[in-house]
């Protein structure tokens, strides 16, 4: 596992409804521990303990939320071990995901879900590829988290991804200028340009839920891409 960020979001809404939160560099929210923090809630000043538990539901929620328009038929572009399918295809305006992963592991893990919900299909794929697995227009929205960091023809990636979906794109990952692991430099503002270029509209978000000791802003990008 690569930690890529030194700091990383720790938090829970309060019962009043403020969300309160701290960046931490102890713990990500996914690991299994004890640990815990005590955080003074900024509006009512009530004491709110947060375990990892609560911390991986606060994360979890906030990455969702950016996906809750999502309907119809969704592509899952590098589903690794399924974060957004598994709770995509819960939802009732999905009608079935396509999950595709260049990665073995990822077919291993997707059978878990696939006994649950037979609306979910894999197919090993590699992303430059993905024009001789789904035709022009076949799906109503393309999804991924982390991935696009790992494109490297980012060209051909803006050109295919738009050529498949009918309504909406919902792409987020990391950005830290100094990762060797990152295989293109695109800032959101230069992802958000390829899409307008493209003939989409595009709103760009910016979470500041991971910080990097080095000092390199480092953000979730959330590109929302429609034709709206
Ligand atoms: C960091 S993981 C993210 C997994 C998942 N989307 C999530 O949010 O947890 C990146 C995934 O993208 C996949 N991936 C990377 N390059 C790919 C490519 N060219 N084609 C298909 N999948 C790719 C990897 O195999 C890996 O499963």
């Amino acid at each position: 596992m690569f930690k890529e960020h030194n700091y990383i979001i720790w938090g829970t809404k309060c019962p009043c409804g403020r969300e309160n939160f701290i960046l931490q560099n102890k713990f990500h929210p996914w690991n299994e521990s004890d640990f815990k923090i005590v955080i003074k809630c900024s509006y009512c000043k009530s004491f709110l303990t947060v375990d990892k538990q609560a911390a991986e539901q606060f994360y979890n929620e906030r990455i969702y939320s950016y996906f809750e328009d999502v309907e119809g038929i969704v592509l899952d572009v590098g589903y690794g071990g399924g974060f957004l399918t598994q709770h995509l295809i819960n939802k009732e305006s999905v009608e079935k995901i396509y999950a595709i992963d260049i990665d073995e592991n990822s077919k291993e893990e997707i059978n878990k879900l696939v006994t649950k919900h037979k609306n979910i299909e894999f197919k090993l794929c590699d992303l430059k590829n993905i024009l001789e697995a789904f035709k022009e227009k076949s799906v109503d929205y393309v999804v991924n988290r982390d991935v696009f960091m790992f494109v490297e023809d980012t060209q051909k990636y803006f050109d295919d991804i738009t050529k498949i979906v009918r309504k909406g794109i919902r792409q987020m990952g990391w950005f830290i200028s100094d990762n060797k692991r990152m295989k293109n430099k695109l800032m959101p503002s230069d992802i958000a340009a390829e899409l307008k270029k493209r003939g989409w509209k595009v709103e760009l978000r910016i979470l500041e839920m991971k910080q990097s000791a080095r000092r390199v802003t480092l953000c979730l990008q959330d590109v929302l891409a429609g034709k709206f």
